[in-house]
């Protein structure tokens, strides 16, 4: 069985003092768990906080994003080493705020996760459809040109450490969830792709993520499904006592 995985991206939230504040009450709340890890993704200039904060408990910290290039001059960017260094374990990569205001690109989203896979960063790989898309029937062509268009760029040898993010646009930070059977069916058409491309045993052990608007009020619900691996959380993650109760939906 897929152990399941509970990340929480904080975006552009929270100073240093706020995120240390908040990563310690969540590692007070969490000992650990054979069913589900947990993982904290805040903003670069407070990893190095939250890293230190969480030293001794179980739980991952991740970047929300990084640079393409090992290192160079680009100018605001930041290097998969420069998170590996600090402690990091996981990034976000190819989150639909990063394809929408960065208009990232599945290719350079696949060039990123390829990189971060050859210096041993397990990159989160986001995909999901916009509102239109899903209402024009589009969800699935969109689901696939997005999970085929970043793995093209990947080695096969690495693609087992890969993790997907299904993130329907359209509940993201709305209140609008999908509904557990609109998420497993976009999850099994992900590990459907993930066959058809690999094979059966790299798509079974695929971890897949559900994410927008999860919350205490749906957590038991989404996690409950076998297909969902786990959830990638923005707002209700800001919040120690949300995002503990979402952590107990998964163990
Ligand atoms: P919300 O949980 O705020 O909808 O955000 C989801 C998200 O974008 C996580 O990456």
């Amino acid at each position: 069985m897929r152990k399941k995985l509970i990340a929480g991206n904080w975006k552009m939230y929270k100073t240093d003092e706020e995120a240390g504040r908040l990563a310690s009450g969540i590692a007070d709340g969490f000992d650990g768990s054979d069913k589900a890890d947990v993982l904290l993704c805040p903003p670069f200039t407070s990893i190095k906080t939250v890293v230190e904060v969480v030293e001794d408990s179980p739980i991952f910290v991740g970047g929300q994003n990084m640079g393409w290039e090992k290192e160079g001059a680009f100018t605001g960017e930041i290097s998969p080493e420069m998170l590996l260094t600090l402690g990091c374990e996981y990034v976000i990569l190819g989150h639909s705020e990063r394809r929408q205001y960065f208009s990232e690109s599945d290719q350079l989203i696949g060039k990123k996760c390829q990189l971060a896979l050859s210096l041993g960063l397990k990159p989160i790989v986001c995909v999901g459809e916009q509102l239109e898309e899903r209402e024009a029937d589009k969800t699935e062509e969109i689901i696939r040109t997005q999970v085929e268009g970043f793995s093209a760029e990947v080695d096969y040898s690495r693609v087992e450490e890969i993790v997907i993010a299904y993130e329907p646009v359209w509940a993201i930070g709305t209140g609008k969830t999908a509904t557990p059977d609109q998420a497993v069916e976009v999850h099994k058409l992900i590990r459907k792709i993930w066959k058809e491309k690999y094979d059966k045993q790299i798509a079974d052990g695929l971890q897949i993520l559900y994410g927008g608007s999860v919350k205490p009020e749906n957590s038991d619900d989404l996690l409950g499904e076998e297909e969902i691996d786990g959830a990638l959380i923005g707002g209700a993650s800001l919040s120690k006592d949300k995002f503990l109760k979402i952590i107990s939906s998964a163990t």
